[in-house]
């Protein structure tokens, strides 16, 4: 590409930004400013079980359809995944024995919708689109949600599955302090969130989750919230979030991110720099895993987690694959 006064002008802004930011982003934001190649499509998503996600996303993509349409589509598969103990259907219930699903979904155009304390619907992700798509509103939770999803058609569900009834049970027997705070780790990995960017260069992302298991009746966490869970501003990128919801709404956990990658912060260092802030505001990490997953406009995608132990899956033309997060602290 030749040089061309449009790109003297970015340099010139880009050059302004400079002094704002740390050294070691200066090259990043140069390089951003002469970018004007997509590298889509890509999409990325977290744990294990983004690769089947990713895989439902990419037929999506590969044949020139949206980010949005592949978000919704690929998450729906771990929604509908019966040994899934943390999204959908399969997912574990709160205290009361109750199956609460929460969700949300943002688009290139900074149109969202969220769905939270669902009861008894397959999707939470597509009432989240409905309701982004249909109605005036962002969020809908509980009887109002569910009527919502009743009136508009969705499948319904009977909440918990036969396994995860028994394993309530057992849980009750051994746990009758019902305030005892339960695990957040790797071994109950919560919460699915997917970041897309289309062939246009378009990027959406979507987050679905059972939440923390045996929460109190009522608990809303991170995934169905707008600005924690996931956030997506189509000019400079996208974040999601996995983990202990309650320390990730504490610091707006994927806004923070995709305002950190509009200072000139690459994924990885906005996710590190979010993880940063959870540690300084939390005396006591004890279990405390946060999870940060990101990609800039130009598609370039980072992670990072307060533990270790937090792996995404990535999907590109060339490439399918896991990768392990950095970390700040081992679980031992
Ligand atoms: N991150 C999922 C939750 O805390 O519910």
């Amino acid at each position: 590409m030749g040089t061309k006064r449009r790109d003297f002008l970015k340099l010139g802004l880009a050059g302004a930004a400079l002094s704002l930011v740390k050294p070691s982003q200066a090259s990043e934001l140069i390089g951003v400013a002469f970018e004007d190649k997509v590298k889509g499509p890509i999409v990325i998503s977290t744990w294990n079980h983004g690769i089947a996600a990713n895989a439902e996303a990419w037929k999506v993509l590969v044949q020139g359809g949206s980010a949005l349409d592949a978000v919704e589509k690929g998450v729906r598969v771990t929604e509908s995944d019966l040994t899934n103990r943390s999204v959908g259907i399969g997912g574990m219930p709160d205290r009361d024995g109750h199956v609460t699903l929460d969700a949300c979904i943002m688009d290139h155009e900074s149109r969202c919708g969220a769905v939270g304390f669902l009861e008894g619907i397959a999707h939470p992700i597509s009432v989240a689109r409905e309701i982004m798509e249909t109605t005036q509103h962002v969020m809908l939770v509980g009887a109002g949600a569910k009527k919502f999803a009743l009136d508009r058609g969705f499948a319904t569900i009977k909440t918990p599955i036969p396994e995860v009834k028994k394993e309530y049970e057992k849980w009750k027997k051994e746990n009758k302090d019902v305030f005892k705070k339960p695990e957040i780790n790797h071994e109950n990995h919560d919460t699915i969130g997917m970041l897309a960017m289309d062939a246009k260069g378009n990027l959406a992302g979507s987050c679905t989750t059972s939440g923390w298991a045996f929460k109190m009746h009522g608990r809303l966490g991170d995934s169905p919230i707008i600005g924690a869970g996931l956030f997506v501003d189509n000019e400079v990128g996208a974040a999601c979030a996995s983990g202990l919801g309650e320390a990730i709404i504490r610091i707006a956990g994927s806004h923070t991110v995709v305002e950190l990658m509009r200072h000139g912060y690459s994924p990885m260092e906005a996710c590190k720099e979010a993880v940063n802030r959870i540690i300084s505001k939390h005396k006591d990490l004890t279990n405390l895993q946060c999870c940060f997953l990101a990609m800039d406009k130009n598609g370039n995608v980072g992670s990072y987690s307060v533990f270790s132990g937090f792996n995404y899956a990535l999907k590109t033309a060339t490439d399918e694959k896991m990768v392990d997060a950095s970390y700040t602290r081992n679980w031992d």
